[in-house]
């Protein structure tokens, strides 16, 4: 089959170095990929949000299957579009992509259909948000509706920050029309678990756990960033804690969704919160995370392209999905300043050493005569698998010693958070 991959970072490189290895696959491409992906598979000049293009250069090259990886062209109804030039594509349509694209929509979904989830109000004017964060009083978390790069959510530990977030979206245009309406809700506490899961429509199969670190800082300081790093499984996430998720919040969101004629093929992210009084949604995602899909699929034992298949096709209970043991850990190489403003074109060296111990996905690197640099703010994601937890956390660490560039920052602390 020819297939082509859409995204151009740690994600993409991760799912294409997965597909590449399967026996189905016979040539591979990425629009617009990076340097990394370079190594696996064919990089074509294409825009990834650009819906049009990427149909047509699909149709002029007899493509057989597309995965689209990230969250804007799933929500500009990429996936429809290939379907309706005939072409088989992996991921949501758009009118399923949206319990991502509005946190409106996906916080009406689980009120109506009594899945777990912060307390909330939601505002189209000022005003009114103003006098409920009054009477709320704080913490409380400030989000805007639509999709913000990952910024879009202010937990607010005062009335007058929570207060000058929802005036920033909604008076000042802060994040455009994505802020003219906002999500206002419960601070929850509690760690943090993600658990990304296969769906084709009806059936679920969630993969092993992982875990996050978006702060930019060791001891989960500074600003919020893409994702620093991530670890699968997480320790926090318990069979008993998985047994209630399943129950009480996956398999209720893909028969809400099929319910509500909005069938969801293709990967939901659950971010959840483990509070006190049980495991609790704080975000949908429409697609695999980043750098958590890293991580993830580092542990998968079977061939991807038949999971892509089965999800399209509505057949995942037919497949017997199967992982590694042991644990896996991506920790993210980024640009100084980060996620601030940051050079590009910085020499990176060290990258073949690392590769012996461990995949060195790349995220944001280009080529220039020859020489990898630096191209992002997330560099590059080292990811080793381990034996267990701590083994895999020191084999990424230590393959990533030789890896070199001006000004490179790095948490010294993923998975030990
Ligand atoms: P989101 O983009 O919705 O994942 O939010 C970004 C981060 O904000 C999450 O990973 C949480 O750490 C935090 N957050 C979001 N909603 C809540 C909430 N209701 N209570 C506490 N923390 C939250
Ligand atoms: N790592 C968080 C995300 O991909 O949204």
């Amino acid at each position: 089959m020819k297939v082509l991959v859409v995204g151009g970072g740690g994600r993409e490189h991760a799912i294409c170095w997965k597909l590449a290895q399967s026996p189905k696959v016979s040539q591979l491409f990425c629009a617009p990929g990076n340097a990394g992906i370079a190594q696996v598979a064919s990089c074509v000049p294409v825009k990834a949000t650009d819906v049009e293009a990427m149909v047509a250069w699909a149709k002029e090259n007899a493509i057989d299957f597309v995965m689209v990886a990230p969250d804007d062209p799933l929500a500009l109804g990429m996936v429809d579009a290939m379907e309706a030039a005939g072409i088989p594509a992996f991921g949501p349509r758009a009118n399923a992509a949206i319990i991502e694209a509005s946190k409106i929509f996906s916080k009406h979904l689980m009120e109506q259909y009594h899945i777990p989830t912060a307390q909330y109000r939601d505002f189209t004017e000022l005003a009114p948000a103003e006098e409920y964060i009054r009477q709320q009083g704080a913490p409380i978390v400030v989000k805007a509706d639509g999709l913000a790069l990952g910024k879009g959510v202010v937990v607010a530990q005062t009335v007058d920050e929570a207060l000058a977030a929802v005036r920033e979206m909604m008076a000042d245009g802060k994040f455009g029309a994505s802020g003219s309406k906002v999500v206002i809700e419960e601070c929850m506490t509690g760690p943090e678990v993600t658990v990304l899961a296969f769906c084709d429509g009806k059936h679920i199969v969630p993969m092993p756990s992982s875990q996050d670190h978006k702060r930019a800082y060791d001891n989960n300081q500074g600003p919020n960033t893409g994702g620093m790093g991530a670890i699968s499984p997480s320790p926090n996430y318990t069979p008993e804690v998985a047994r209630r998720c399943m129950e009480e919040i996956f398999l209720p969101t893909v028969a809400a969704l099929q319910a509500e004629g909005r069938p969801f093929q293709g990967v939901i992210y659950f971010g959840l919160m483990l509070t006190p009084n049980g495991p609790k949604v704080v975000e949908y995602n429409a697609r695999f995370g980043d750098p958590e899909c890293q991580a993830v699929l580092s542990l998968l034992d079977s061939d991807l392209m038949d999971i892509l298949m089965a999800c399209r096709n509505g057949t995942l209970d037919h497949l017997d999905i199967r992982w590694k043991d042991g644990a896996a850990c991506c920790l993210v190489l980024a640009s100084g300043g980060y996620p601030g403003s940051y050079a590009k074109g910085l020499p990176i060296t060290g990258l073949d050493e690392a590769g012996k111990t461990a995949v060195v996905f790349h995220a944001g690197t280009a080529e220039k005569d020859g020489q990898i640099v630096t191209n992002g703010g997330r560099v590059l994601g080292v990811t080793a698998v381990g034996c267990d937890l701590n083994d895999a956390i020191d084999r990424a660490y230590e393959s990533a010693r030789p890896i070199q560039f001006d000004a490179m920052h790095f948490r010294t602390d993923i998975g030990r958070v």
